[in-house]
């Protein structure tokens, strides 16, 4: 019988082409027909391999989840963006790539990003989600995230309103 191992570590350097592309995968899925086409493309030739590899030595964490040594997705955290927010932390992204979803394993490494930003001493924890991205939202409602924020964001002139989960 084959034994699968989950590890969720810090992303390396040499996770890049990995990463860049469950990234790639996870938003084309998650954002195609959501996000103008223009824009995303965009968005997703920016962040190629180098990108990434820079970003792994960048200010924010990087997490990785690992199954039987695949690199299935990651996430980024750090602290909140938003000012005038009582919550000092936030998950800035937490992507799977499409075949790994539905497994637990985004509830994984969702649990250890809000557990490593409490051990840096974050007191509460922000998500930011396109309000119309259903598997996030009802993601974070499973979570027990309350949205108690909301806001727009810009995509070459197309406005998207986006909401903010929260964790006390
Ligand atoms: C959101 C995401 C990280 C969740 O990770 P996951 O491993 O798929 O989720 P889990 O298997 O841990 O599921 C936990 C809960 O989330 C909800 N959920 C997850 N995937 C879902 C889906 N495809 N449809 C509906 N609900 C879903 C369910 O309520 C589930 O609870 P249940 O297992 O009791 O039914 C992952 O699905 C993903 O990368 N999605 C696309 C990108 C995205 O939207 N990222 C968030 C952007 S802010």
């Amino acid at each position: 019988m084959k034994t699968l191992s989950i590890d969720i570590r810090r992303a390396e350097p040499d996770d890049a082409r990995a990463i860049s592309e469950a990234h790639r995968s996870s938003w084309q899925q998650a954002y195609a027909g959501l996000i103008p086409h223009k824009p995303l493309r965009q968005m997703l030739d920016r962040r190629n391999e180098t990108w990434w590899r820079k970003a792994t030595r960048g200010s924010s964490t990087m997490l990785v989840v690992e199954i039987s040594g695949i690199v299935a997705g990651y996430t980024t955290l750090g602290l909140s963006r938003a000012r005038g927010l009582p919550y000092d932390g936030e998950i800035y992204e937490i992507y799977l790539r499409p075949e790994y979803q539905g497994m637990g394993l985004g509830s994984v490494l969702f649990i250890e990003a809000r557990r490593l930003l409490k051990s840096l001493g974050c007191n509460g924890v922000v998500v930011w989600c396109l309000e119309d991205s259903d598997v996030a939202s009802r993601f974070f409602r499973s979570h027990g995230g309350k949205d108690v924020a909301e806001g727009m964001e810009d995509f070459d002139g197309t406005q998207l309103r986006k909401l903010g989960y929260v964790w006390h």
